[in-house]
C-alpha cells in the first residue's frame, strides 16, 4: 500500500502532473442552461477544467477501490493553482487569490446529474452550484466569479439534490485555499510546514469497495463509516520536522462529528475556523468538528525528540448523536473513542517562527448593524420519524416563506434551534415574526436525555450551513442536558467566522449573517450530508 509522505503531499513546485487534455467537446443540447458558455467579456485571470469522473484508486491493502473523483487541468494562471492529491480520490486542491477572476469549466463525464458547489465562497447565484443548476451526463457548466473571500480554507463538492450524500461518499470533494495580503504579512507556516488534512469514514467490503450502508438508520442519523481516511488514505501518518506547523482541518465525512484530542494531552492551539484566521490564537483541551467545519491549528513540534510520536484521536461525547445511530446500543449514546492519524517526528529543526499573539482583525458585528435587532429570522430545526425540514417545509416543497426573503446588503439575526414537536407546519417560517416568542416551542432540557422515548432519541446535533457570505455566531442559549454537554462544549470555537454551526440538541443559536452584493436564491441546509438529501435544506431569496 501507498504511504502518503509529507513530501508527496505538497508535490506543489514543478512537478505538478496535469490530468490528460479534458476534451470539453460540445454536446448538443447539453449548454443550454445560462452558465454553460463562458463570457467572452469575463477577463479571467485564473481558468481550470474540472471533470467529474468514474476513477479506480488503491485505498486499502489488496484490490482498489472504484471511486468518483474530480480531475483537474490547469488552463490559465499561476502554476500552483491546482495541486493534485497523490494516491487519493480527493480532487486537485485550488490555490487561489483574494481578487483573481476565475473561470471553472466542469465538465460531466458521470452516469447521473451533478453541479459543484464552492463552500464558503461568496459568489453569484449562477456560480454558487445551485441544484436546480445540475448538469446532465456529457454536459459542461462554466462557473465564473471574482474571488472576494479572505484567506481560509473551503471546499468544493456536488449540490446534487437528494444525490450529494451519495456522490459526496464516492469521493467527490476537494480544497481550495484562498490567500490573501493580510494572511500573508503575518508570515505563519507555509509550504511544506503547511498541511490540510481532510477527515472522512467510509465502510469497505471484502474486496476494498465502498459499502454506503446503514439503510434506515442512515437516512435518518446520517452514514457513519467504520474507516477512518485523512487525505484519502487509511492510517495516516505525518512526519514533521521539530517545529511549527499549521494544520488545516476539514471534516469532510457526510454525518460523523469529532472531538479531537492529542493523545498526550497537549492542548490545541486554534487559530482559525471557517472563514479564516480568529483575532488571536486560542487553546482548546480538544475541539469539536462537525460536517463541513474547519480548523486551523498551530501545532508546535519544537522540543520534541526525533522518533517521538503523537496520535490524534477522536473522543468520546455524549449527547449529540443518538447511539442508535451507530448500531451501538445500551442506554450511554457515547461515542467511542478512535485513532484519526499520527504524527512522527523525523528530523530535527533548531529554529521554527513563534506563535503571533495576534492574528488578523474581525469587526464584530453590533446590534446596530443588524436589520432585525428585535425579530430574528428563524431557521427551526424539524426532525421526526417520517420528516426531515426547515422551517416546517422539506426542500422544493411549499413556497418561499415571507422570512426567507432578505433585503440585499443587510445583514440578519438569525435564530437557529430546534423544533421538533410537529404540527408547527409551514406556519413557523411566515407568521411566527418575533422570534423570543418561540423560544417556549423548542424541546425542554428534560427531553434530552437518553432514554426519554421517541423524542429523546430523535434529538441530535445538526451542522447548519448557510450559502453565501460567512457569518459571525452571537450566542448560545442552552436549554439541556448539561451532563452530555460537558462532554463536548469546551470544544466549540465560536469566535471566527463561519459558514457552519453545530446545533446541539436543546440549543438556541444566534448569528449575525451578512448577505450581502448578489441577490438570488442561496440555501441553508443541515450539512449532515444524509439530512440535506432528506430535505432538511431550504433557500433564502436575496432581493
Ligand atoms: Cu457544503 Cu450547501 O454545502
Ligand atoms: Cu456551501
Ligand atoms: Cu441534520
Amino acid at each position: 500500500m501507498q504511504i502518503l509522505t509529507r513530501r508527496g503531499f505538497m508535490l506543489s513546485t514543478g512537478a505538478v502532473a496535469l490530468a490528460p487534455a479534458l476534451a470539453l467537446g460540445e454536446q448538443p443540447g447539453a449548454n443550454a442552461k445560462t452558465g454553460a458558455v463562458a463570457s467572452p467579456d469575463f477577463p479571467a485571470d485564473v481558468e481550470i477544467n474540472l471533470i467529474c469522473q468514474r476513477d479506480v484508486v488503491s485505498i486499502m491493502k489488496g484490490a482498489p477501490t472504484r471511486v468518483w473523483r474530480y480531475a483537474g487541468e490547469l488552463v490559465k494562471g499561476p502554476q500552483n493553482t491546482l495541486t493534485p492529491v497523490p494516491g487519493a480520490y480527493l480532487g486537485p486542491t485550488l490555490r487561489l487569490v483574494k481578487g483573481q477572476k476565475i473561470r471553472i469549466r466542469l465538465k460531466n463525464d458521470l452516469p447521473e446529474h451533478t453541479i459543484a458547489h464552492w463552500h464558503g465562497l461568496h459568489v453569484p447565484m449562477a456560480a454558487d452550484g445551485h441544484p436546480s443548476a445540475v448538469i446532465p451526463p456529457g454536459a459542461s457548466y462554466v462557473y465564473e466569479f471574482e474571488l472576494r473571500n479572505r484567506a481560509g480554507m473551503n471546499f468544493y463538492h456536488p449540490h446534487t439534490h437528494e444525490a450529494t450524500a451519495t456522490q459526496v461518499y464516492r469521493g467527490l470533494a476537494g480544497l481550495i485555499m484562498i490567500e490573501d495580503e493580510e494572511e500573508r504579512s503575518i508570515g505563519l507556516p507555509s509550504g511544506e510546514f503547511e498541511i490540510p488534512l481532510v477527515i472522512q469514514d467510509r465502510s469497505f467490503d471484502q474486496d476494498n469497495q465502498l459499502v454506503y450502508g446503514g439503510g434506515m438508520h442512515r437516512d435518518m442519523f446520517g452514514f457513519y463509516g467504520d474507516v477512518v481516511l485523512v487525505n484519502g488514505r487509511p492510517n495516516y501518518r505525518l512526519e514533521v520536522a521539530s517545529r511549527a506547523y499549521r494544520l488545516r482541518l476539514l471534516n469532510a465525512s457526510n454525518a460523523r462529528i469529532y472531538k479531537l484530542a492529542w493523545d498526550d494531552g497537549s492542548p490545541l492551539t486554534v487559530i482559525g475556523t471557517d472563514g479564516g484566521l480568529l483575532e488571536k490564537p486560542e487553546t482548546r483541551g480538544y475541539v469539536m468538528l462537525a460536517p463541513s467545519e474547519r480548523l486551523d491549528l498551530w501545532v508546535d513540534f519544537s522540543g520534541r525528540a526525533v522518533g517521538a510520536q503523537m496520535t490524534m484521536r477522536s473522543q468520546s461525547f455524549s449527547g449529540l448523536v443518538p447511539s442508535m445511530a451507530m448500531g451501538m446500543s445500551g442506554e450511554d449514546d457515547a461515542v467511542e473513542a478512535f485513532q484519526v492519524f499520527s504524527v512522527s517526528v523525523t528530523r530535527a529543526m533548531s529554529d521554527s517562527p513563534k506563535l503571533p499573539e495576534r492574528l488578523t482583525p474581525i469587526r464584530r458585528y453590533r446590534r446596530e448593524d443588524l436589520a432585525n435587532p428585535d425579530n430574528p429570522r428563524p431557521i427551526a430545526i424539524n426532525m421526526s420519524h417520517m420528516r426531515m425540514s426547515l422551517n416546517g417545509d422539506e426542500y422544493g416543497h411549499g413556497a418561499l416563506q415571507p422570512n426567507e426573503r432578505v433585503p440585499v446588503d443587510s445583514v440578519q439575526l438569525i435564530e437557529i434551534f430546534h423544533d421538533h414537536g410537529g404540527g408547527m407546519g409551514g406556519g413557523m417560517g411566515g407568521g411566527m415574526g418575533g422570534g423570543m416568542g418561540m423560544r417556549g416551542m423548542g424541546m425542554g432540557g428534560g427531553m434530552m436525555g437518553p432514554g426519554m422515548g421517541m423524542m429523546g432519541m430523535m434529538s441530535m446535533a445538526h451542522p447548519i450551513h448557510l450559502h453565501g457570505q460567512q457569518f459571525q455566531i452571537l450566542e448560545r442559549v442552552f436549554d439541556g442536558d448539561t451532563g452530555s454537554r460537558a462532554t463536548w462544549s469546551d470544544g466549540i470555537v465560536d469566535s471566527g467566522w463561519k459558514d457552519t454551526v453545530l446545533v446541539a440538541p436543546g440549543e438556541r443559536v444566534r448569528i449575525a449573517k451578512p448577505f450581502g452584493d448578489f441577490k438570488g436564491r442561496f440555501m441553508y441546509h443541515c450539512h449532515n450530508l444524509e439530512h440535506e438529501d432528506m430535505g432538511m435544506m431550504r433557500e433564502f431569496s436575496v432581493e
